[in-house]
This record gives structure tokens, sequence and C-alpha cells, in this order.
């Protein structure tokens, strides 16, 4: 009987995602159930084979690496080739996997490790557009249910989008998908643009992890060295948010965030405001709360952790 939080991760490689797995197979507090891959930042048969990249670079070929869904529930994939490059993992050598693609869809998966589980006892942990999450409840809402907690990257309030004026990306993809999670019941973590964009990747933290002397604090450099070039440009800050490991450090020091429950509705209808998360922080609607929304971290405790955890890795 495994005393370490299980969970799945649920996700997109793209670096920051990258960065999100390699924390939690570093950490002794978690167990990583599997990963399954869906469409977002690259097309889903590069965040599958991104995925099983990382496994390798971790040292971990055992983890069970699932290909989900390749498109959103309803619309039309929108990628971001952009800001993650062609390979979706710009910044790091790129080279064929030994960890294997389960035969398994993403989805099964899901909802099989929910059933064999105890209920209450496996986290999700989403990291990309909603997909694989949303067509698990829409297939068998009854054993969604029996998951611990949700705990995703995505939304915007303070923060407003990333990807429109009004949404950020893993919502504005598949807002349906979303409008599913947040209306499904189940216990609900939103790590939105408000504190991930508080979690800058300077070049002393990035030196941090170069410093461990290690594979995988080299593999962080690259990839966020190349990652961060388009949210410097952007914000003109002098970093880049690290949206996608926020999940994972939440999991292992939750005291690092801040945040209230309160309702959070997504837009579906609209084409200007898709994708929307409208947060209600101020409490102005009587809709019922649904989610814990966080709206502050510390960001020298987030490094702190990250950096003494991936030490541990080869
Ligand atoms: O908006 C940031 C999110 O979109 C992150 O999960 C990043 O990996 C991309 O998927
Ligand atoms: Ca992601």
């Amino acid at each position: 009987m495994s005393d370490k939080r299980r969970i799945i991760i649920d996700t997109d490689p793209g670096q920051d995602d990258a960065v999100a797995i390699l924390l939690a197979l570093a950490s002794e507090e978690l167990e990583v159930l599997g990963i399954t891959a869906v469409a977002g930042n690259v097309p889903l048969t590069l965040t599958e084979r991104n995925a099983r990249i990382i496994c390798d670079v971790a040292g971990r070929t055992d983890v069970p690496v699932f290909a989900g869904c390749h498109h959103p529930m309803t619309r039309k994939l929108v990628t971001a080739e952009e800001v993650h490059g062609k390979t979706g993992l710009d910044g790091m050598e790129i080279f064929e996997p030994k960890t294997p693609l389960q035969d398994m869809h993403g989805v099964d998966f899901i909802l099989q490790s929910l059933a064999e589980h105890e209920p209450g006892s496996v986290t999700l942990c989403p990291l990309g557009p909603l997909t694989n999450l949303g067509e698990a409840i829409a297939r068998d809402a009854a054993t969604m249910q029996r998951a611990a907690e949700i705990v995703l990257m995505g939304g915007a309030y303070f923060e407003v989008g990333n990807v429109t004026p009004a949404a950020e990306f893993n919502i504005y993809v598949d807002p349906e998908a979303a409008a599913h999670v947040f209306s499904s019941g189940i216990k609900t973590t939103v790590m939105p643009l408000d504190v991930t964009h508080k979690i800058l990747t300077t070049p002393e933290r990035i030196a941090a992890f170069g410093a461990l002397g290690n594979t995988c604090g080299a593999a962080i450099v690259g990839m966020t060295s190349f990652y961060e070039r388009f949210d410097r440009h952007k914000y003109k800050q002098d970093g880049a948010p690290l949206h996608d490991p926020c999940v994972i450090a939440y999991l292992l020091e939750p005291g690092i965030f801040q945040g209230r429950f309160i309702n959070v509705e997504i837009e579906t209808r609209s084409t200007l405001t898709r994708g929307m998360t409208v947060a209600d922080w101020w409490g102005v609607t009587n809709r019922l709360p649904n989610a814990t929304f966080m709206g502050d971290a510390d960001a020298d405790r987030f490094f702190a952790l990250l950096t003494r955890t991936i030490s541990r890795l080869p």
C-alpha cells in the first residue's frame, strides 16, 4: 500500500510541462501512476513523444505514457509553436525515446485508474487543454467522481489572457472540456496566470539549475532559456512565467500558494471572449463556488523547492 500521493499527469509538453513532469518524478512524496498526453502546445504525435523523452531524461522509462485526444472535443486544434518551437521541446536535444507508448488510450487509462483505486486516492494533474478530462467526464462522470481532486494549470482573472485578451491558452483551446471540468463537482484547484506570472525564470534561477551539475538540471537550463524568449519579449520582464510546475509544487508545498474558493464559469459561446475563466473573485454573484482559484505565490519558496527536488534526478 503506497503512502505516496497517487497522481496522473495530463500534459502537452511543452518545456514548462517538462519541468513539471521532472519535478513530479523527482519527488519522494508522489507516485506517478501514468502520464497521458493531449494535443495542445504541439500536436499529439509530438506531445506523447516529448512526454516519453522526459521520462528517459529522468531515468524513468518505467512510467506508463499514453496518447489521449488529438483534437479538442468540438473545435479545431490551436497550437503554440511560436512559444515552444516546432518540436515543442526546443532548447533540448530531441531523440527517439526508450520509454514505450502504451496501447491504451489516455482517456481509458484515466477512467481505469480511477475505477481500480480507492475513491479519493488519485489526483488528476492536467497541464494542458482539458480535452482528455472533458472526454472522460462526458463518457463516465460517475467514475470521474472517484478522483480525489483535479489540480490544473489554466485560466486567468487579474492577469487576463495570454492567447487572447480574455483567455489563457489551455482553456481557450478547449473551452467545452473546461466547462465539463468546472461543472463536474469534482474538487478542483486552479493555478491561473494570476500566480504563474509571479513565478519567473530569472537568470539567477536558471543558473541554479545549471549549478546542480546533473543532466536534468542542464536540460532545464536549455529548455527554459529557449522557452523564456517569447514571454520576455512580450511582457518585457526579467524572465518568463514557469506555468505548469506550479501544479506539482502545490501538491508538495501548498503553502507556497494562496487563493479563494469561488465560482468559476467558462465562456463557451462568445467568439470575442471564448475560453475566458469568469472568476467571481469578489463574490458579486450568487453562483455556487466550484474551485479554489489561486491568486498569489511565493516565487522564492517555489524555486527553492524546484531546485532542491530536481537535484535528486540523474
Ligand atoms: O498558458 C500556459 C499554458 O499553456 C501552459 O500549460 C503551457 O504549457 C501551455 O500549455
Ligand atoms: Ca502545458
